[in-house]
């Protein structure tokens, strides 16, 4: 496909040149057209989200809102935009991204970099009644005092625009906030969310680097504050042995297939634990329709890439959707909700 050699050739560039080009290759309509309507055997519905197939665009690729609706066009089910902050920063100084080629991943130090919450406001008002499953990726400035108040600010100028929101307490490029995650903390933050937020489904979303003895209390205050879902993951402050990329000392979060194993065996236990009604989003390492197929067995109801992008270009995206199809016809299963959570024995534990 000419737009995943095309992908490719921007390896000649630095990844956040290369990444520049393709946003406006998109926004300028160069993008990949998905010609055809998805499979119906792909069609499904998460928190209460009619999703035309399960493969979504993670955050992190669009983050200031520029093309969302080339994204959709080019066939994701749903997108994740952003993450924003209430006011416009630099990031991290450049380079901040790293390709690790060898590993086929990702290190990225960005530092939450965009033009804010009030351009982002304008983009998404543009396209507010175009439809599409469009959500929202919620930070925290780097020079925040009140990092609570700023997901707050967030959410409540964002809510009635977008399908959905995500309270992204997992970045490990801004300092601190991961701890969010810690149980007191992550009280708070979700109690004021709950304050603010409109009936768009709200999800959290956590780092692999969690360890899995705090799954059920984070099940226990998703329940409690009544949130949607959760996300699963972001990127990894570890680095496996198995890296063999001279780069791999950058600083920064890790992504793409070294992070597969971790984040789908954390999917698996948050499905195991929760059962089958949380709203499970499976992210990380996915680039083929095996590694989604495994996420959704493992329990994920809807998968998100980003890295996969890199090195296999915007085809992946058919290539996954129509791969997840063949699969699910070969294990007998009717529809993409059948196979969700089947790799986790939840059927026969209560039967
Ligand atoms: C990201 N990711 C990310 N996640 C998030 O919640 N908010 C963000 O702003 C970003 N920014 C970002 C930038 C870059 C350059 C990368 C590579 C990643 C994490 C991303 O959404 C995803 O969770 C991980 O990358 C794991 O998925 P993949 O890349 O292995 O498919």
């Amino acid at each position: 496909m000419i737009h995943d050699l095309i992908a490719r050739a921007l390896h000649v560039f630095e990844p956040e040149t290369a990444h520049r080009f393709g946003i406006l290759g998109l926004k300028a309509g160069l993008g990949p057209r998905q010609i055809f309507a998805d499979h119906a055997m792909l069609a499904t519905r998460i928190a209460g989200l009619d999703l035309p197939n399960p493969v979504g665009l993670a955050a992190g690729f669009d983050k200031n809102a520029e093309a969302p609706d080339a994204l959709l066009a080019a066939g994701f089910g749903f997108v994740e935009l952003g993450a924003v902050t209430p006011r416009a920063q630099e990031g991290k100084p450049r380079p901040r991204i790293f390709r690790l080629a060898s590993d086929q991943a990702v290190i990225n130090r960005m530092g939450f970099p965009n033009l804010g919450l009030d351009a982002f406001e304008a983009r998404l008002r543009r396209r507010q009644r175009r439809g599409g499953m469009v959500g929202v990726n919620l930070g925290a400035n780097l020079d925040s005092e009140d990092r609570i108040a700023d997901y707050v600010a967030c959410l409540e100028r964002l809510k009635d625009l977008a399908q959905f929101f995500t309270v992204n307490i997992s970045s490990p490029n801004t300092p601190g906030l991961r701890n969010l995650q810690a149980h007191g903390a992550l009280d708070d933050l979700l109690t004021a969310v709950a304050q603010v937020r409109g009936p768009a489904p709200v999800f959290l979303k956590i780092a692999p680097d969690i360890a899995d003895e705090d799954v059920p209390g984070m099940i226990e205050a998703i329940g409690r504050h009544g949130l949607d879902g959760i996300i699963v993951s972001n990127t990894t402050i570890l680095r496996p042995e198995s890296l063999t990329s001279p780069l791999m000392g950058e600083g920064g979060g890790l992504s793409g297939p070294p992070i597969f194993e971790r984040s789908t065996e954390l999917v698996r236990l948050f499905r195991r634990i929760a059962g089958p009604d949380l709203a499970v989003i499976g992210v990380g390492g996915i680039d083929s329709a095996d590694a989604a197929y495994a996420k959704i067995r493992a329990g994920a109801n809807a998968v998100q890439l980003y890295t996969g992008l890199v090195y296999r270009g915007p085809g992946l995206v058919q290539r996954i959707k129509s791969g997840l199809v063949k699969r699910l016809q070969a294990d007998g299963f009717a529809s993409i909700t059948e196979a969700v959570g089947i790799d986790c024995n939840l059927r026969s534990s209560d039967g």
